[in-house]
């Protein structure tokens, strides 16, 4: 379908396609703006379906549903890179979607991202395409241990991954992945990791938040914290990175770059580690933590509404995942003084299950 510039005005529907948190958040982001969303998920208990009036739960392979869904929106876009090809067409022949679906062949395969993310001149932690247990022992020859063997596709939270170190039983190893396409990365000895949240607007307009520097436990992001404590040109360039890839994928809306800082010549340096092209668990300090949040700048990106140049609130954000039974102590951070609580509103707290988060603003100093 011959589709002109997104413009959408207040009352319009945006299609969301994934009912988790992150659906959730932005679609309590469009309604702010007077912007409607319809959800689609498969997942009857999704919790974004309880802040939309309108949702529609189908598998992704449903062409109907996907069809009066497309129907039923001005545009559509996710909250999950691993939206199946065939899905996304169906809708892109209909209204467009937003980020691209090209983008999504792209971030969806670790191997094509990582080849494309070094095309462009950015430094990656060395891979090698794995499709054997020969082709894992030629490249732990090439690369050297301790490395990262990880799926191409469908990892999330450290699942689809493990570390191999001097010793280990490689063809165990390959056989534990249950793969045949994988990529090896070598092991970087980090001494943090940090993202950029970018949006970018089919204009072109770049508008990058604050680096942001990230704790993992067990695999799965713990707490973030607003602004990155690193030396200001290292922030400089790694909002260059994510406005360079942005800009290379010609992409609409909001995307994330996974970035680790690693001891230099003197100086820091940092290469990527991955794309999310969506809104992303280590931008959820900008709910609280600024005059605009990533969810915002998403809507307003595929709305085609100017975006947002955003503040930081105070000195320092950080936000702290509730993850599996931290929600339990949810009325206790209810009390912490500055302390803002998000609940998602999901059913068990299963172990690892992102469940909520609190933001903690931190006062700018007094002079
Ligand atoms: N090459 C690597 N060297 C060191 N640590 C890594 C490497 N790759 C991943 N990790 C660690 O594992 C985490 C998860 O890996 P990532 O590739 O981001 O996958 P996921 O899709 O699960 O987020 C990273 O945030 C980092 O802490
Ligand atoms: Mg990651």
């Amino acid at each position: 379908m011959a589709q002109g510039p997104v413009k959408l005005k207040p009352g319009d529907t945006i299609g969301i396609l994934g009912g988790g948190q992150l659906g959730r958040m932005l679609a309590m982001a469009a309604a702010r703006l007077g912007l409607r969303c319809q959800v689609f998920s498969p997942d009857p208990d999704s919790p974004a379906f309880d802040v939309v009036q309108a949702a529609t739960c189908a598998e992704y392979a449903d062409v109907e549903a996907l069809e009066l869904f497309a129907n039923d929106v001005n545009v559509v876009t996710y909250e999950f890179e691993n939206v199946p090809a065939a899905t996304a067409m169906v809708l892109a022949a209909r209204r467009p979607v937003l980020p691209a679906q090209k983008i999504l062949e792209t971030t969806q395969d670790r191997l094509v991202e990582k080849d494309f993310v070094s095309k462009l001149g950015i430094g990656t932690a060395d891979y090698a395409d794995v499709s054997s247990v020969a082709t894992l022992h030629a490249a732990i020859a090439r690369i050297g241990l301790p490395a990262v063997i990880k799926t191409r596709r469908f990892g999330y939270d450290g699942k689809g991954q493990a570390i191999v170190r001097d010793g280990d039983d490689i063809d165990q190893i390959w056989e534990d992945l249950g793969t045949k396409s994988a990529i090896l990365e070598a092991f970087v000895p980090f001494e943090r990791e940090i993202s950029v949240i970018a949006a970018r607007s089919a204009s072109g307009q770049v508008e990058c938040f604050d680096v942001t520097e990230n704790e993992h436990r067990d695999h799965i992001l713990k707490t973030s914290r607003a602004p990155a404590a690193i030396p200001d040109a290292l922030a400089a360039q790694a909002r260059a990175i994510a406005e360079k890839i942005a800009s290379a994928l010609d992409y609409v809306g909001v995307l994330a770059v996974e970035l680790f800082v690693v001891p230099g010549n003197g100086a820091p340096t940092v290469l990527v580690n991955e794309i999310a092209p969506r809104v992303h668990n280590s931008g959820h300090w900008t709910l609280d933590g600024a005059s605009i949040s990533q969810f915002e700048q998403h809507i307003r990106a595929i709305a085609g509404w100017p975006l947002g140049k955003p503040v930081r609130h105070g000195e320092v954000v950080t936000m702290t995942n509730l993850i599996g039974d931290d929600i339990l102590s949810y009325e206790q951070w209810l009390t912490v003084p500055g302390a803002t609580v998000h609940l998602y509103g999901k059913g068990a707290p299963r172990p690892g299950r992102k469940m909520g988060h609190v933001t903690e603003v931190t006062p700018p100093r007094k002079s």
